[in-house]
């Protein structure tokens, strides 16, 4: 069978990861078989517990990775008409970015997670769709994160806590790519033809 996955610009890899919280609530299977309904492809997959090293090289402390998440949490608080210096002791984004980033090597080197790549079509985009919003509570019903969780920023961070929000997607096509090479090894990444790549592509 001629093989329609290769030589296609949209057909990419991306990282999920099932976080703590999913795998003590014995959610894996619930949230894998939402990727594979859709159609993506697990090319690799493994439950791990990582290091605070790998963790930490995980969530990189990029500048604009720190700034984007402490805006997020900013934007919410001032929704909400919250104060972020009374939990953060700034409104710097950056300096929130970095609370946060400890929150979250602290969370996820805290159980065994299960790490997924996944291959499809613009599966980058498709699997954050399928994922949704990073603050439960904004995520909407159908989505893992909407069906999974509930939690807001304004709580998560009022008892200096990461969102418990389910899952990790990778954001871009460069993440994915640095993500899924913190996690795997190339040689625990592999090419195969499922029988229904035929209907599907
Ligand atoms: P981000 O990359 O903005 O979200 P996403 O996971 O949707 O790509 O944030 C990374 C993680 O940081 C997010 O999954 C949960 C955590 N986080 C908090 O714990 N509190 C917050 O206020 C924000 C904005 C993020």
């Amino acid at each position: 069978m001629e093989n329609k996955m290769s030589g296609k610009d949209l057909v990419q890899k991306t990282l999920v990861l099932i976080k703590p919280d999913s795998v003590k609530r014995g959610l894996i299977g619930e949230i894998i078989s939402r990727f594979e309904k859709v159609g993506l492809k697990i090319v690799a997959l493994k439950m791990v517990k990582l290091d605070k090293k790998t963790a930490e090289e995980f969530y990189y402390s990029d500048e604009n990775w720190l700034a984007t998440v402490g805006s997020k949490t900013l934007t919410r608080y001032r929704e909400m008409g919250l104060d972020p210096k009374k939990e953060f002791n700034t409104d710097d984004p950056k300096e929130i970015g970095k609370i946060i980033r400890q929150w979250l090597i602290d969370f996820i080197t805290s159980a065994p997670i299960v790490a997924i790549v996944l291959e499809g079509v613009n599966s980058i985009e498709e699997v954050r769709k399928l994922v949704g919003s990073t603050e439960p509570l904004k995520a909407p019903p159908g989505t893992i994160r909407g069906d999974y969780a509930h939690m807001s920023i304004a709580y998560a961070n009022w008892n200096k806590i990461v969102l418990r929000n389910v899952v990790h997607a990778s954001e871009n096509e460069k993440d994915a790519m640095r993500e899924i090479f913190v996690i795997f090894k190339l040689e625990e990444i592999y090419n195969y033809t499922r029988n229904i790549e035929e209907v599907i592509y």
